[in-house]
């Protein structure tokens, strides 16, 4: 892995993303809106940034041109298909063979096998249609990408979030293919640690056609599971 691009690179997972992409080495190119470039003026010349909608699909063309691995923070603001404009442009034009690598929460499911709590479902069934309403947000075209993505036959990975929270790196968050883990039951993950296991699957070929649910190794549903797998 060389030279990557960052969809979505201006914002708060997109920043992380940034940073452990060139703690790594990689020569990193990343995609924002015109107005929000000036939030990446700390990285200086460390990055090239391509103005631009992160469905726009000539921007996306020219900035994924000849990186190895491509992270795409996947975002249903506004109603215009935003998220799923954003996943197709990406798959298009990326390389073949570029490791493809994107966010969204555990609302997502790869086969229907999740199991969720009736907080999660409240708040999706409330937020969606609200939102929607209030047209500053679809989150059923998250569905739409992440479905586009999933029928795929690109080397994709797409990583489930949690909810979130700021603070320093607790390390490489644990996964499970399915909500309802009980290793996830603590439902919570530093930012810049949902931006590091982004930036890990880069290079993980396991994590390839999945879709990892993620959680805080730190937190004590993690914890519990590590004392159980140890006592076993
Ligand atoms: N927030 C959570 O609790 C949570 C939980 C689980 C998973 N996730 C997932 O994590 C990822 C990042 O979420 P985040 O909450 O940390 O947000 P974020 O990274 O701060 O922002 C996400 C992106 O949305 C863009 N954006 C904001 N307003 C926009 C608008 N009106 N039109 C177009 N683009 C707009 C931002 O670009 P600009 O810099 O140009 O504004 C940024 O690239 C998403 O995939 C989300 O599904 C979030």
């Amino acid at each position: 892995m060389k030279k990557i691009c960052i969809v979505g690179i201006s914002g708060k997972l997109g920043q992380y993303l940034t940073e452990h992409a060139l703690a790594r080495g990689y020569e990193v190119r990343g995609v924002c809106r015109p107005e929000s470039v000036d939030k990446l003026a700390r990285f200086g010349d460390r990055i090239t940034v391509f103005p631009g909608k992160t469905n726009d699909r000539a921007v996306i063309a020219e900035a994924v041109k000849g990186c190895d691995g491509v992270l795409v923070v996947l975002a249903p603001w506004g109603v215009q298909r935003y998220a799923s404009g954003t996943a197709q442009a990406v798959m298009d034009f990326a390389e073949p063979g570029a490791r493809l690598v994107f966010s969204c929460g555990w609302h997502i499911s790869l086969d229907g096998k999740d199991v969720y709590s009736l907080k999660l479902r409240l708040i999706v069934g409330l937020f969606g249609p609200i939102a929607r309403l209030l047209r500053f947000a679809e989150l059923d075209d998250q569905v739409r990408a992440t479905d586009l993505i999933f029928q795929s036959d690109k080397d994709w990975t797409v990583v489930r979030g949690s909810n979130l929270e700021e603070g320093e790196s607790e390390g490489l968050p644990v996964w499970a293919e399915h909500v309802g883990d009980p290793v996830l039951a603590s439902n919570l993950t530093r930012r810049t640690d949902f931006a590091l296991f982004m930036v890990a699957a880069l290079t993980n070929d396991s994590l390839i056609g999945k879709a990892p649910a993620i959680v805080s190794r730190a937190a004590p549903s993690a914890q519990a599971a590590q004392e159980q797998a140890v006592a076993a």
